[in-house]
């Protein structure tokens, strides 16, 4: 996988440059082979080198696997798992699902806006946050849940929202 030495913002733009997506996709090149049933793992490996989907590599995308660009921008906005703009470092979900809502999910949600000093659907300025929120974890036992990356915290109250946060 490709390493950068870049600070955060100019590793952002540099990301989109066309020498780095040339030898990202060099690199996949070599591990796929380009068969349209493809499609997702190669989302997923830009992904996780870029930390999203840019329109030129969804295009790269597209050639490599002589599928119709429609069908492959059709498919990294159908899954929440992709995302078309820059993400934060740390991807926070908050359950919207009926248990947590029942337990105060939306009273979570806001507590996490205020600190973070952004909406749902937004990132902070410096990404290091990006707020989102899901149907369901399956934690429903420990609502009001969230996601912090891969990690669920659960019975969230206001103040144990803002210590998660305060680590990170
Ligand atoms: S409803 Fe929130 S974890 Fe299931």
């Amino acid at each position: 996988m490709l390493q950068t030495i870049l600070p955060e913002d100019e590793f952002i733009q540099d990301r989109e440059g066309e020498s780095y997506l040339e030898n990202l996709f060099l690199e996949i090149k070599k591990e796929f082979r380009g068969r349209p049933d493809e499609l997702i793992p190669l989302l997923q490996r830009v992904q996780a080198s870029l930390g999203y989907l840019p329109e030129k590599a969804l295009l790269e995308i597209a050639r490599f696997t002589r599928l119709p660009a429609a069908k492959v921008f059709g498919t990294a906005t159908f899954y929440t798992q992709f995302h078309l703009q820059p993400v934060g470092k740390n991807i926070i979900r908050i359950c919207r699902g009926t248990a947590c809502h029942v337990k105060g999910g939306a009273r979570i949600l806001k507590e996490v806006e205020r600190l973070l000093g952004i909406r749902c659907g937004q990132s902070t300025p410096d990404l290091k946050f990006n707020l989102e929120t899901v149907a369901c974890i399956g934690a429903c036992a420990l609502a009001p849940t969230m996601m912090i990356n891969h990690h669920t915290y659960g019975q969230l109250t206001s103040k144990k929202v803002e210590e998660i946060l305060f680590k990170l």
